[in-house]
């Protein structure tokens, strides 16, 4: 998250220092004059809105994208965060107090030196979950994260890009150090709101800052490390045919985005709009029931992330796959009309629902084929499947038996008390109605281009 500024502002600098387009205030600095090039640093830094003259972007707050923070399950510190909807706040007031590098030889390495007073916090929604030593912890609301008093030491090298006639720098090797005094941890509603265990937490989680932090030191740069690589190629680039790495993240960097992506074609990702949902299940099964579902949509898809994909070589008619894995809710939300029986107890009712999966996983497959337009070869999808594999599943149907309010709260009760048994009945359904959501949302994106389009050689 603040690497990211600082490369606006390393590449705002660098641009203008070495394109010679600087603005008449402050001076251009000749290469190598690391006091003067701190200066400029400074001077913009300072500016929290952006300089259009170096087209540096609002510095404070920065709106980063999703944030996830997963540390593994052999550490002391095995926890899964993702921020949303988070700001940083508070890099206004770094100073640079050290500069090397920037001379006339671009390929060298270069560093800068921030020093922040006051705190650098990340402010926004939070889901986490997993142990912290032995304690389990987990929770969903706003978080504050503060670094206290950091420094940020920005390492890289360049390689000089030639556009026009002009010699841009291109930045690699990005890697950044923070260093806080301290760390300040708050996160509101741990434990689904019990406020002694949360406050307890939270003052466990800041007596051991020191400790947590450099367990998820690694995983906080590795983290902002992506944010950079997208911010700096703006939009990701097309990967190699059949590099399942670089798929993964380009997919799930769109994921990210709740309102699609026009340049691909890809519709709204969250909330996803299914058609009219009808759950049919037989009379020779313990949940013989019938329910309609009208004017749904389904929350929570866009705190995705893909773990991994398979295919996608430069033979589309292979079989393709790709897993998700969404912490917290996803959930679908709207009207329902429901009759039949659950093992022995008839069930009725009509009014609004909510059917959350919890912590889910999805695994997609299909294969592909080739549909020839105008001399391009572009892939249609067959033989799509989409498997749901959610941690628990969280029924409530408003309204059951004619808003009789005991029958509909036991019914409720009995059905999340047996969600496992229940959710097997229905999952066929489930996955078959999300499955022609998906597929659609999928396959408008390989309307767009020909195949070949979506990879480098
Ligand atoms: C300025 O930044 C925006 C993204 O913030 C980018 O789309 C645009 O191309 C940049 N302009 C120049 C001249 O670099
Ligand atoms: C976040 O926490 C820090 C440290 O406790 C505090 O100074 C800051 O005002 C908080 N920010 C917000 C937006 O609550
Ligand atoms: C739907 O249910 C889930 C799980 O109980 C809950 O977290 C979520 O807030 C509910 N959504 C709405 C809109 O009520
Ligand atoms: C893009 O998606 C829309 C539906 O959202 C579809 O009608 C259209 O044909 C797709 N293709 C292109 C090239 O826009």
């Amino acid at each position: 998250m603040l690497a990211l500024s600082l490369k606006y502002l390393l590449i705002g600098l660098v641009c203008a220092s070495i394109k010679a387009e600087f603005p008449n205030d402050p001076k251009p600095c000749n290469f190598g004059d690391t006091e003067c090039i701190k200066k400029a640093i400074n001077h913009f830094l300072h500016k929290k809105e952006g300089d259009n003259s170096i087209n540096l972007s609002q510095v404070d707050p920065l709106t980063p994208n999703k944030i996830r923070i997963s540390q593994g399950t052999d550490s002391p510190v095995n926890i899964d965060i993702v921020c949303t909807n988070n700001k940083i706040i508070g890099l206004s007031n770094a100073v640079v107090t050290k500069v090397t590098g920037f001379g006339e030889d671009l390929t060298n390495k270069h560093s800068i030196i921030y020093k922040v007073h006051g705190g650098v916090s990340l402010v926004g929604d939070y889901i986490i979950s997993g142990k912290i030593l032995i304690l389990p912890i987990q929770g969903e609301g706003k978080n504050n994260l503060t670094l206290v008093d950091p420094t940020f030491r920005v390492e890289f090298s360049g390689t000089a890009d030639e556009k026009n006639g002009d010699i841009y720098m291109k930045v690699t090797n990005f890697r950044l150090l923070i260093e806080p005094k301290s760390m300040i941890y708050k996160f509101d509603n741990l434990f689904n709101g019990d406020k002694a265990l949360g406050d307890n937490m939270n003052k466990f989680l800041n007596e051991n800052w020191k400790e947590i932090f450099n367990e998820v030191r690694d995983a906080m740069e590795k983290e902002f490390g992506l944010i950079i690589e997208k911010i700096v190629t703006n939009d990701p680039k097309p990967c190699n045919y059949g590099d399942t790495e670089c798929i993964k993240k380009i997919t799930s960097y769109y994921l990210s985005k709740k309102e699609g992506d026009n340049s691909i074609n890809l519709s709204q990702v969250d909330p996803l709009i299914p058609n009219k949902i009808h759950i049919n299940q037989g009379t020779d099964s313990p949940v013989n029931i019938d329910i309609v579902l009208t004017n749904n949509k389904i929350y929570g898809t866009s705190n995705a992330v893909v773990t991994k994909v398979t295919g996608f070589g430069k033979d589309l008619t292979k079989k393709h796959s790709i897993t998700i894995q969404v912490p917290g809710a996803v959930s679908l939300l709207g009207d329902y009309v429901l009759s039949g029986k659950v093992l022995i107890l008839p069930i009725q009712g009509e009014g609004k629902s909510n059917l959350t999966l919890v912590n889910t996983v999805f695994s997609i497959d299909f294969v592909g084929m080739a549909d020839e337009k105008d001399g391009e070869v572009y892939m249609k999808l067959k033989n799509f499947h989409l498997h749901v594999d959610p941690q628990s599943f969280i029924f409530h149907f408003d309204n059951l038996f004619n808003g009789d309010k005991a029958l509909g709260d036991n019914m409720n009760k009995f059905l999340n008390e047996n969600w496992k048994e229940i959710f097997n009945e229905l999952r066929a359904s489930i996955e078959k109605e999300f499955g022609a959501v998906v597929d659609k949302v999928i396959s408008q994106v390989y309307t767009k281009y020909p195949y070949a389009k979506y990879f480098n050689e």
